[in-house]
C-alpha cells in the first residue's frame, strides 16, 4: 500500500523508520517528495499543508496523527470525501491520564503552595482532606477522559464526568449536556478539560463557568487553548474565584514569551507535553488500521467532520 506520511515534528524521519519496521511490506512517502498523487490510498498526517491532498484521485483514508482532529478540519474546510479517523493510542491516554493525575495531586496535596512556599523558604504545613472528598469533575469521556477517570478513580478521588451524551457503561456519575453541567461544576473542586475543539465547547472554560464552580476551584486544561478564556481565568484567579491552574496547551503555541500566563504564581504551564505522541505504540494503531483498509474491514476511530470529532 502506498502511504503519505507528512508532519511538522522533527520526528518524521523516526516515524518512518518505525513504520517500515511494523510493516515492511508499506510503502511511505515522506511529503513533499510523494511521487505520483493518483497512488496514494493512505495519508497519515498531522498539520498538513493545504494542497496535501491534490491529485490523489485513489485516497481512501486521512490518519491523524494525533488524538483531536479540530486543526485539520479547520485548515481543510473541504476535505476529499474518504474516512477521516483519530489516532486513539491507549498509551498516549494512559500518559494524558498521568498528566491529569499530577495536576489533580498538585492541587490537592498542595503542592502549588509549597512550591510558593519554597521561593521563601518558609515552613509551613497545610491540612488537606482525603481524596475522597476532593470533587474532580472531567469534562469529556472519549478514549482519555475514560482513562483518566479509572486511573483517579482508583486512588480514591470523587470523580464526576460531563459529557454531550449519556454514557451508561462509565465507572462514574455522567452529567449530561447544557441541564447537566451546573450540578456538575457544583461539585467539582478540580476541573479537566479534555473536550474536542468544537463550536459548541470554543471558550468553555469562562466566567459563567468559573462563577458556578465552588470558590477557590482549579482548572486543568489538556484539551485546546481555544478553549480557555484566558482574561477571564486571569480575573478569576485575582478575586480568589479560582486558586490555581494547570495548562497544557494554548491557543497560540508555543506560547508566546509575553503571556503573563509564564509568570503567574498560579499558573502551571507545560509546553503541550501531556501526551506527546510516541511513535512506536502509535504506529501499531496505525498499521492495524493500514491492514483494515488492505482487508475493507471496519475501520476504527473515524471522526464525523460535521460534528468535529
Ligand atoms: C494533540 O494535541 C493531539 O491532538 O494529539
Amino acid at each position: 500500500m502506498k502511504v503519505v506520511l507528512q508532519t511538522t515534528w522533527n520526528t518524521t524521519a523516526a516515524w518512518r523508520a518505525e513504520l517500515l519496521r511494523q510493516a515492511p511490506d508499506l510503502d511511505v512517502r515522506v511529503w513533499p517528495e510523494i511521487g505520483d498523487p493518483a497512488e496514494i490510498e493512505a495519508v497519515l498526517c498531522w498539520q498538513p499543508p493545504p494542497d496535501l491532498f491534490a491529485g490523489m484521485r485513489n485516497l481512501r483514508l486521512i490518519q491523524v496523527l494525533g488524538a483531536g482532529v479540530d486543526g485539520l478540519l479547520r485548515s481543510h474546510p473541504r476535505l476529499p470525501p474518504v474516512p477521516v479517523a483519530r489516532l486513539v493510542d491507549p498509551v498516549m491516554s494512559q500518559r494524558m491520564a498521568e498528566y491529569c493525575l499530577y495536576a489533580t495531586l498538585r492541587f490537592h496535596r498542595q503542592f502549588d503552595v509549597y512550591e510558593r512556599q519554597l521561593a521563601q523558604a518558609r515552613w509551613e504545613r497545610h491540612q488537606h482532606p482525603d481524596p475522597g472528598e476532593v470533587g474532580v469533575g472531567v469534562m469529556g469521556l472519549g478514549a482519555i477522559g475514560s482513562a483518566t477517570v479509572r486511573l483517579l478513580r482508583q486512588l480514591g478521588y470523587n470523580v464526576a464526568a460531563w459529557a454531550r451524551s449519556p454514557h451508561p457503561e462509565a465507572e462514574v456519575p455522567v452529567f449530561v449536556g447544557e441541564e447537566g453541567l451546573p450540578a456538575f461544576l457544583a461539585r467539582t473542586r478540580i476541573l479537566v478539560c479534555l473536550l474536542p475543539l468544537t463550536p459548541d465547547t470554543a471558550s468553555i472554560l469562562d466566567r459563567r463557568l468559573f462563577e458556578q464552580l465552588p470558590r477557590g476551584s482549579y482548572i486543568v486544561n489538556v484539551a485546546r487553548g481555544e478553549h480557555l478564556v484566558v482574561p477571564h481565568l486571569l480575573a478569576a484567579l485575582e478575586t480568589g474565584r479560582l486558586e490555581g491552574a494547570m495548562l497544557d496547551v494554548f491557543a497560540h503555541e508555543p506560547l508566546p514569551k509575553s503571556s503573563p500566563l509564564w509568570r503567574h504564581p498560579k499558573v502551571f504551564v507545560t509546553p503541550h507535553a501531556a501526551g506527546i505522541t510516541n511513535p512506536r505504540t502509535a504506529t501499531a494503531v496505525i498499521v492495524e488500521q493500514l491492514r483494515r483498509l488492505e482487508r475493507g474491514e471496519p475501520l476504527l476511530h473515524l471522526v464525523d467532520p460535521a460534528r468535529g470529532y
